[in-house]
């Protein structure tokens, strides 16, 4: 049987162990604050009960909200939360992650925490979108927060709108994300940026699977220390692709991306499919507020597997260089970074023509910091049917397309 088969038994008989229901009011204006009707529900489901949001009710929130008390609970969501757009209130509230001045308007967490449902979580973006390209360092919220949050599913659920990432997920374990609808667009000429599907950090034994994101940045990236990751039948379009990284951005930081399985991702109109990218030992920038390298650390036992391409730029994207135009000056500086035991298998499709005619790029800073690299089975074909991969540092018997010194740039 299928992952997701026993996954809606298992939600079934959840939602018929925790009978003890608390359905949540609302004002029901679309303007007033829900927030404290929401709580009050929470709190009284906690611990064995079942909080119903129904369908066709419009929920708002206004204030952040602390939920990792949360425990033996089913969190039912059929109608639409809304977050408001009071863009200064939020700055000054939103929960801080100590990673990346990551923020978030709840912050979820506990354990035995089971949400679906079918329902809406609207991030309420554009006044975000439009905010931030007014000034960078504005701090956008991440639709989904979770710290700490341990044997737990979200399922069923459509996102929309967020103003950054949709999830960031740190301090996690053992918790599965299973048919999320992920999609947002701008409507004004200020794109909607960093809207990255999920971001894993500090996190172990994360399944994400059966959902799709149509967003503008990661599909997924695993940041530091995320391990044991199983990402399954997802079809991601307009993103970066499936990112281990950045990692090695922060001088005196150890980072591990360890065990992660891809199996089964469609990647369309996308920058990248497979994507590794860590900074190399030596200062760089890429934009006045993302810059780093000197970081230490490994990438170890990743596999994707079963990728198709459609029109992607790079079906495969290794670097060691990320966020340093100038290759010599990262190969004088390799990477403190190991990359190790990697595995791409049974690729296939077309890229986009930006960087024909190659398909990929395999860059390490040095030989000695990355090894055991395979690419097989690699059927994708460049729009002049060409299969070259920009290699640099590479063992090139083991990888599955025709190497070359043309180098056409990184994502
Ligand atoms: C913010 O939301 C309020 C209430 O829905 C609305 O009246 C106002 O126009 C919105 N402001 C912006 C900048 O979108
Ligand atoms: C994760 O857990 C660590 C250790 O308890 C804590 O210091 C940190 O604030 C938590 N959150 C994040 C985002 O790392
Ligand atoms: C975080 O915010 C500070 C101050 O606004 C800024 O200097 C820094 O570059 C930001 N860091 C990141 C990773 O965005
Ligand atoms: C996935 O979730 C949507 C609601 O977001 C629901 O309508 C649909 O039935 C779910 N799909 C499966 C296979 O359960
Ligand atoms: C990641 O794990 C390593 C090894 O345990 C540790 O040294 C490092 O501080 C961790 N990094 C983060 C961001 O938690
Ligand atoms: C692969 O993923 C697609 C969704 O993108 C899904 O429809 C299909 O059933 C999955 N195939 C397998 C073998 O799981
Ligand atoms: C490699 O990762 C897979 C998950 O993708 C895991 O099942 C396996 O145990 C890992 N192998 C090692 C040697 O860590
Ligand atoms: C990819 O982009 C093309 C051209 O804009 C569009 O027609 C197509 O629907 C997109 N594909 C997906 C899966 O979004």
């Amino acid at each position: 049987m299928k992952l997701s088969g026993i996954l809606s038994i298992l939600l079934q008989a959840a939602a018929i162990r925790r009978s003890r229901l608390c359905v949540v009011k609302t004002y029901g204006d679309g303007i007033t604050d829900d927030s404290d009707n929401i709580l009050s529900a929470f709190h009284g489901c906690n611990n064995g009960g079942h909080v119903l949001f129904p369908r066709g009710k419009v929920y708002v929130i206004g204030t952040a909200m602390d939920w990792t008390f949360l425990k033996h609970i089913d969190i039912d969501i059929q109608g639409r939360i809304r977050f408001t757009n009071d863009t200064a209130y939020w700055q000054a509230h939103s929960f801080r992650f100590i990673f990346q001045n990551v923020t978030s308007f709840f912050k979820l967490g506990g354990e035995d925490v089971w949400i679906y449902g079918g329902g809406t979580l609207d991030g309420n973006g554009q006044v975000w979108y439009d905010t931030y390209a007014a000034n960078a360092y504005t701090l956008r919220p991440v639709l989904v927060g979770i710290d700490g949050l341990k044997d737990s599913v979200l399922s069923d659920l459509v996102l929309r709108h967020s103003p950054q990432y949709y999830h960031f997920v740190a301090n996690a374990s053992n918790i599965v994300f299973n048919n999320i609808s992920i999609a947002g667009d701008s409507t004004s000429k200020n794109t909607a940026k960093n809207t990255d599907g999920w971001d894993t950090y500090r996190s172990r034994d994360v399944t994400i699977m059966n959902s799709v994101v149509n967003n503008a940045d990661d599909c997924i990236s695993f940041k530091p220390n995320s391990t044991d990751i199983l990402v399954q039948s997802l079809f991601c379009a307009g993103s970066h692709g499936i990112s281990v990284g950045s990692l090695g951005q922060y001088v005196g930081e150890f980072d591990i991306v360890e065990s992660i399985m891809v199996s089964n991702v469609s990647m369309h109109n996308a920058s990248d499919g497979a994507r590794i990218k860590v900074w190399p030992n030596t200062a760089s920038a890429m934009s006045s507020d993302l810059q780093g390298g000197g970081g230490s650390g490994s990438v170890r036992n990743i596999t994707y597997e079963d990728m198709l391409i459609d029109n992607v730029d790079y079906a495969i994207e290794i670097t060691q260089c990320y966020g340093q135009r100038n290759l010599a000056l990262c190969q004088q500086y390799p990477s403190s970074l190991t990359i190790e035991n990697i595995v791409f298998r049974r690729f296939k499709g077309r890229t986009s023509a930006k960087y024909r005619p190659l398909i990929a790029a395999f860059a390490c800073s040095s030989a000695k910091v990355c090894s055991n690299i395979h690419a097989t089975d690699i059927n994708v074909v460049s729009p002049g049917g060409t299969r070259q991969a920009y290699c640099l540092n590479q063992q090139e018997t083991n990888l599955d397309a025709d190497c070359t010194n043309n180098y056409k740039g990184f994502n």
